[in-house]
């Protein structure tokens, strides 16, 4: 830890901080540093922002969400790193400070946060995990969640080496079942069917304890179990292509004609652009290669398949996770749906089926979770984000707190690309600046961090550098430490 550079650092803010308004922010991803860099650029009065991280390092799901094969997705962290460093310079009219390894709600209270600060923006993201709520979903050795999945192959200390990932027999693992299809169950789907294409992973900043792994399963085929339709599947067109293209290794796609004929739709009558660009894609690349007929689908003659493949299911409703007499994954049991004119899912529960899986992950998407202290404040949280209206957090009276603001996935739920957060944050950020003249004034000042060990934006530099100067030695992007130790040391 370098609290002892971080006290000195606390000690000089604290003497030439006076004048400013003081605002935090909890979370360091996308949302937390897009609020950051709006209010820094836009507002005249000067500002302290000092941002909380519970993590030793900034970023966020850019960092660990991100998959590692997209690394021009997190060029956004060069819009940040530029506005962490040009505002934490002393001498100037606005500052920023990062401090990491702390989590708001434990070390340092929201409570406190609220009563020495003008303002505090809530930016902390979706920790936790949506859940099918259906028996074995918790117990059965083989099902991860996937929040839990990314986060280990993107190196998360908390995950990174887990026993749950490292004690798992990959060597048995032929048929994955993934639970519904939006883009996080792509990239999930890309990592594993193409487990043995290295040249895909061996410059990226994966983790290469998950890479191991993965390279001793003999994936045979990944299977996407959604719950409605194909006109209703939740992934985008860039990524749905980026799949087919796994052709050029050998790996194919499979749609049920059940579920997709090119005679179930007609181009003409589509309205929908990007569904009809979707369904042109899919009727094309189930051809075989010679008989297609848009050359944008036969930019390169594809091997003889590999025996590997990926597979869009749909209308099925998974009932019940099934293990074997050690509590491995044997099965899932799926019933099959229907989808009403009004676009119901109505479950046929007569209608059962079984899928033989050796590994499942969830992908319902990531689920927020309130702060501890939330019930006492009366901040109102509903199911899985904040309640807020133009930014501003709701007690449960309906009105809104003074001086609380939220911004990115804690406020919308998890949905959203970087560009939509960064927008959101904006928004946000441009309401805050509005209100603050209205605040009530209050003596603000700042959190006493000595008693708490914590990281720095010099920290981070210190970090960053060396992470990719290992990356550098090994042909990679990046190679990032793994454990909280490596990531606490700066030394
Ligand atoms: C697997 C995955 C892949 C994705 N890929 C893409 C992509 O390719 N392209 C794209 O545009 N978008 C992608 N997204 C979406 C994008 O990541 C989100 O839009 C964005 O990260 C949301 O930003 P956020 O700041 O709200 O949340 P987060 O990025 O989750 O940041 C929240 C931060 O708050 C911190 N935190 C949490 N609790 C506390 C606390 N109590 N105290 C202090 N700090 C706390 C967390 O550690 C985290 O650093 C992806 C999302 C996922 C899940
Ligand atoms: N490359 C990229 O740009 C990229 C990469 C990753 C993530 N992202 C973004 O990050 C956000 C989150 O992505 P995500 O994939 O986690 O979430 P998502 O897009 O919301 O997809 C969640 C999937 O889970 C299904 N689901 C949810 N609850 C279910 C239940 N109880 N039973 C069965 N199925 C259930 C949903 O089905 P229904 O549709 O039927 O609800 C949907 O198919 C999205 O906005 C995404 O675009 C972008």
């Amino acid at each position: 830890m370098v609290s002892g550079i971080a006290k000195l650092r606390f000690i000089r803010y604290a003497s030439t901080y006076c004048g400013r308004k003081r605002i935090s922010i909890v979370g360091s991803g996308p949302s937390g540093f897009y609020t950051a860099y709006r209010l820094l650029t836009k507002s005249e009065v000067p500002l302290h922002i000092t941002m909380w991280e519970k993590l030793p390092v900034p970023f966020g799901l850019s960092r660990y969400g991100v998959a590692p094969d997209h690394p021009e997705v997190k060029n956004c962290e060069d819009t940040f790193t530029k506005c962490a460093k040009e505002f934490s310079r002393p001498g100037q009219k606005h500052l920023f400070e990062f401090i990491g390894g702390v989590t708001v709600g434990e070390e340092v209270k929201l409570t406190e946060l609220l009563k020495k600060q003008d303002a505090v923006v809530l930016s902390y993201g979706c920790t936790g995990d949506k859940k099918l709520g259906i028996p074995g979903e918790n117990s059965t050795k083989g099902v991860f969640s996937s929040r839990e999945f990314v986060n280990w192959y993107n190196g998360h200390p908390d995950f990174a080496t887990s026993p749950k990932f490292i004690d798992f027999d990959w060597s048995k693992v032929r048929n994955v079942g993934i639970i519904g299809n939006g883009n996080v169950a792509l990239d999930l789907t890309r990592v594993l069917i193409s487990n043995k294409i290295s040249e895909l992973w061996s410059g990226t900043d994966i983790s290469p304890i998950a890479m191991k792994c993965l390279q001793r399963a003999p994936i045979q085929n990944v299977k996407l179990i959604a719950r409605r339709d194909f006109s209703h599947s939740k992934f985008t067109n860039k990524e749905l292509r980026e799949m087919w293209e796994l052709e050029k290794y050998g790996i194919r796609g499979r749609i049920d004609p059940t579920y997709f004929r090119e005679d179930m739709f007609n181009l003409n009558t589509i309205k929908d652009r990007a569904f009809k660009r979707r369904v042109e894609m899919c009727s094309e690349y189930l051809k075989p290669y010679e008989q297609r007929t848009k050359r944008n689908y036969q930019k390169f003659l594809p091997p003889g398949a590999n025996g590997q493949t990926w597979e869009l299911d749909y209308l099925k409703t998974p009932i019940a996770i099934n293990s074997d007499s050690s509590g491995n994954l044997s099965s899932l049991t799926v019933c099959k749906n229907e989808i009403t004119a009004d676009n119901r899912v109505v479950s046929l529960k007569d209608q059962e089926l079984t899928y033989e899986l050796d590994l499942l992950i969830t992908s319902l998407g990531y689920a927020g979770q309130p702060l501890p202290e939330f019930a006492s404040l009366h901040i109102q949280f509903d199911k899985s984000h904040l309640a807020a209206t133009a930014g501003r957090v709701l007690t449960t009276q309906g009105s809104t707190y003074p001086g609380l603001y939220a911004s990115g996935w804690i406020k919308t739920g998890s949905t959203g690309v970087i560009a939509s957060t960064m927008m959101g944050a904006f928004e946000v950020a441009d309401v805050l600046l509005q209100d603050l003249p209205k605040l009530p004034s209050r003596p603000t000042g700042p959190v006493d961090l000595t008693h708490i060990a914590h990281t720095n934006w010099h920290h981070w530099e210190i970090l960053n550098k060396r992470e990719l100067q290992k990356g550098e030695e090994q042909n990679k992007t990046r190679s990032k430490f793994l454990t909280y130790q490596e990531l606490q040391c700066s030394n």
